[in-house]
């Protein structure tokens, strides 16, 4: 899954498992260490989402995110990995205006972060950005289903798709393809629609809530570790990392108060 110059998983490694059938994950990351580790675990794609709103900056939600803000993240974790594609998310406002809006996002991501691709949401409504973007050479993923930007139109973080509205993500999803996508993400969707959409679909489909036939998952790493503080239905703790580093800093305190830490083998003699 490389090539010779950048060693990085490229958008036609990922096209060559979903025609081989095999599954690949994605998960999303921030910064330097995560990076590192995701990295050499092997995670084909690193996703520097915008969930780094409410994941790591100390936002609400997905929404204040800035370019300025998501650039430093995505250069640390280019930075950080050797193998991954690096993929980060366009941030709310910074391409519904226009495809032109669309390409000096792009392009900002692209040489201030060397981004190997660039992740935006939305149906055929922004598929002149997505043409724009992939004449201009930067690979694009699509988001579909629950895009939180728009959280306050859907009316909430609610399943989308149920019911006859599944028909036009399918709809939505056949226009990215022919945009030119080289995946596409689905959140909180019925796990049949994505079914559909997966076995319709050349490039591959990630899920995150959409059930298990897709060809790829993608978890939020705080979820996956068991860091977040509540865990969405769709996601999975592996660990309880919340719990193992309270305790750590619990311990630490207790040692300092109690003159236990620093140790000889903490100190200089
Ligand atoms: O920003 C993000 O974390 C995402 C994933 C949920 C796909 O877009």
């Amino acid at each position: 899954m490389s090539n010779a110059q950048t060693s990085r998983v490229l958008i036609t490694d990922l096209a060559a498992m979903k025609v081989a059938g095999k599954k690949w994950a994605m998960l999303t990351c921030y910064e330097q260490m995560t990076a590192q580790i995701f990295d050499e675990a092997g995670i084909p794609v690193l996703l520097v989402g915008d969930s780094a709103g409410n994941n790591f900056l100390g936002h609400e939600n997905t929404i204040p995110v800035t370019i300025d803000e998501l650039i430093p993240l995505a250069k640390a974790v280019v930075n950080s990995s050797k193998n991954a594609m690096v993929v980060v998310d366009f941030p709310f406002g910074s391409y519904e205006s226009s495809p032109e809006q669309a390409l000096v996002t792009g392009v900002r991501f692209f040489k201030e972060a060397r981004v190997g691709a660039v992740k935006l949401e939305g149906g055929a409504k922004v598929v002149p950005q997505i043409k724009k973007l992939v004449a201009a050479g930067i690979p694009v993923m699509g988001h579909l289903g629950l895009t939180p930007q728009s959280v306050h139109v859907l009316g909430g973080f609610k399943v989308q798709g149920r019911g006859e509205s599944g028909e036009q993500i399918l709809k939505d999803a056949k226009a990215l393809e022919m945009a030119g996508v080289f995946a596409i993400v689905l959140e909180a969707i019925p796990a049949a629609l994505a079914a559909e959409i997966t076995k319709s679909i050349s490039v591959p489909i990630i899920g995150i809530g959409a059930g298990n036939d897709c060809d790829a998952q993608v978890l939020v790493w705080t979820d996956l570790v068991g860091i977040t503080e509540k865990l969405p239905k769709f996601a999975k703790a592996y660990r309880n990392l919340r719990k193992e580093i309270a305790d750590a800093a619990g311990e630490f305190a207790r040692d300092v108060a109690n003159g236990d830490f620093p140790a000889k083998d903490q100190s200089f003699s």
